[in-house]
C-alpha cells in the first residue's frame, strides 16, 4: 500500500485541537469541502505535555467523517506503544517526536512497516543535529514553532531561521521528506512560515477564534497561499 498526502506544495493541515468536539463531523466536513490537504490530529497524554486531548477512538472518528489524509502528531511517551492501534484508527501518518522515543529508528521503521508515513517531530529547544541520522528515514519531519501543548500559542520567530535551515539540508541533500511548521500559525505570518520552507502549514486557533466557520478561515489561508505563490520562487 502506498500512502502520501498529494502533490499541492504547501499544504494545509488543520487542526481540530480547538474546535467544539461535540459539532467534529461537521467541522471536519467544513474543512474538507473548504479545500484542506489533510487534518491535524493532536495527541496529548498528560506526561510528555502538560495537557490531555483526546486518543484513538477520536481518530476513528474523524476518519468515518472525511476522505481527507489524517496527520496524526503523537505528544504521547514511548509512542511506540500505541502505532498499531492508530494504524487501525485509520491514521495515513504517524508523527512521533524525538524526545518521546529512545529507539528511533526502530519506531520509525514501524510506522513504515504498517503502510504509513513516518514522521518526526522537534521541540523548539531540539537541535536539528537530533534528526541528522534519522532524516534519509522518514517521510516528513515536524518543526514545532510553539511549545507543545496547548492551541493559541504565539509562533517563537526564531524558529523561522531553523525551518529555512532544515529546508537548505533537505533540498540539498535531495530527500523526500517534507516539512511540516506546526504551532501559532496565523494568516499575519503565513507568508513568513512558508518562504521560510515549509511543505505543509498546520493552523488550528486561528480557525476558530471568532463566529467565522473554520471552512471560512480555511479559504483564507488558500487564497494568501495562492496570493504568495504568484510571487514566491519554489523551493
Ligand atoms: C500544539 C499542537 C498544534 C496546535 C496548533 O501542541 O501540536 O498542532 O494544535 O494550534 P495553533 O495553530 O493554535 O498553535
Ligand atoms: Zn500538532
Amino acid at each position: 500500500m502506498t500512502v502520501s498526502f498529494g502533490h499541492r506544495r504547501p499544504m494545509l493541515s488543520p487542526s481540530i485541537l480547538n474546535a467544539d468536539f461535540a459539532c467534529l463531523g461537521s467541522i471536519v466536513q467544513d474543512l474538507e469541502r473548504a479545500g484542506a490537504d489533510a487534518l491535524h490530529l493532536d495527541v496529548m497524554d498528560g506526561r510528555f505535555v502538560p495537557n490531555i486531548s483526546f486518543g484513538i477512538p477520536i481518530v476513528s472518528a474523524v476518519k468515518r467523517s472525511t476522505r481527507l489524509p489524517l496527520d496524526v502528531h503523537l505528544m504521547i511517551v514511548e509512542p511506540e506503544r500505541y502505532l498499531d492501534a492508530f494504524a487501525e484508527a485509520g491514521a495515513t501518518a504517524l508523527t512521533v517526536h524525538v524526545e518521546a522515543t529512545v529507539h528511533l529508528h526502530r519506531t520509525v521503521s514501524a510506522i513504515k512497516e504498517l503502510g504509513l508515513l513516518a514522521g518526526v517531530a522537534l521541540n523548539p529547544a531540539t537541535p536539528l543535529a537530533a534528526i541528522e541520522e534519522i532524516l534519509p528515514f522518514v517521510d516528513l519531519v515536524l518543526v514545532m514553532t510553539v511549545n507543545p501543548g496547548f492551541g493559541g500559542q504565539t509562533l517563537i520567530p526564531a524558529m523561522l531561521a531553523k525551518i529555512a535551515r532544515l529546508r537548505r539540508t533537505i533540498d540539498e541533500a535531495r530527500l523526500p521528506c517534507l516539512l511540516s511548521v506546526d504551532g501559532g500559525v496565523k494568516l499575519s505570518n503565513l507568508e513568513a512560515v512558508v518562504r521560510a520552507g515549509a511543505d505543509i502549514v498546520v493552523t488550528g486557533s486561528a480557525l476558530f477564534e471568532d463566529d467565522a466557520s473554520p471552512g471560512e478561515r480555511l479559504r483564507e489561508f488558500r487564497q494568501r497561499l495562492a496570493a504568495i505563490g504568484e510571487h514566491a520562487s519554489p523551493h
